[in-house]
């Protein structure tokens, strides 16, 4: 509907309109994501997160997605041509599919329930009072052993890549502590990735020695965290070698060629 307001209003020489937190939630509500909206736990430039109840009674996130003004509108493939209405109703359906396949291959995420328009809404990590917090709200206090939520944090890493699933923005930002376990959120960024860099040019895998760049990123984000806050340090190569596992021979070998290439 609002997609069709958007060309008429273009017609029209009108501007486009954002909608507010108001009327996604009142648009999220239509749509059968939830009954009661409690609280808006997180507001960032693409995206709002609220909490609230849905029609059985479970607690959920709904994820909803602000008007996209960047210009790297043209990476979404295909959506180019499309209203940026059509492009964030896209990152809804993509972000939950990619939480759903996350969460299929037993990963520790959110149980994605339902995407309709803008949103989409998920288990919420946390408890009848609310969210659980994110690693970033922690201090050098609240854990006895911050080296023991580190080895979580690098299991997390190394399932992830098993499952041939790179995240993309890993960082204490994105992880939430709740019940004595880790828990990550966001998938926007995230990839598949195939094992091997020859990949079809319509594949939705990205190539393998791509994927082992994004781990790479990742890990330097969430490692000089842990040593900034916790003084807890580890070798990189390491970490690396262990997330890495039997796909390490693999990247290698891709990595040869590439440097036969050039
Ligand atoms: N399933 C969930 N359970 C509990 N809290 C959640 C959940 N999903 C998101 N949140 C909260 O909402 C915030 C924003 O979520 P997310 O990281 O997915 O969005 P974002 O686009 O990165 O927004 P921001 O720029 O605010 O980080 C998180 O930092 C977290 O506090
Ligand atoms: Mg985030």
């Amino acid at each position: 509907m609002l997609n069709e307001k958007y060309w008429n209003k273009r017609e029209q020489g009108e501007e486009i309109h954002e909608l507010s937190a108001q009327e996604a939630l009142a648009e999220a509500i239509e749509n059968d994501l939830l009954v009661e909206a409690r609280q808006i736990i997180g507001q960032g430039k693409e995206a709002f997160v609220c909490w609230g109840k849905d029609k059985f009674g479970r607690s959920v996130a709904i994820k909803s997605y602000k008007l996209y003004r960047t210009t790297h509108r043209g990476v979404i493939h295909g959506t180019h041509r499309t209203s940026p209405y059509e492009v964030i109703k896209h990152f809804a359906k993509l972000e939950f599919y990619k939480n759903l396949y996350a969460y299929k291959a037993g990963l520790p995420v959110p149980l994605p329930y339902k995407w309709a328009g803008y949103s989409y809404s998920m288990e919420l990590i946390g408890s009848e009072e609310g969210p659980a917090p994110l690693l970033s709200d922690m201090n050098k206090n609240s854990f006895d052993d911050p080296t023991e939520i580190l080895e979580k944090c690098v299991d997390i890493l190394h399932d992830m890549f098993q499952a041939q699933f790179v995240h993309g923005d890993f960082s204490e930002h994105n992880l939430l502590w709740h019940n004595e376990e880790m828990y990550v959120i966001d998938f926007l960024q995230s990839k598949r990735f195939a094992l091997k860099d020859a990949v079809h040019r319509n594949s939705p895998l990205i190539p393998l020695t791509r994927a082992y760049r994004i781990l790479r990123k990742d890990l330097n984000a969430i490692l000089p965290y842990f040593s900034r806050l916790f003084r807890v340090t580890v070798n990189y190569e390491e970490v690396l070698e262990y997330i890495l596992g039997d796909i390490k021979e693999k990247v290698d070998k891709e990595l040869e060629l590439i440097s036969e290439v050039t």
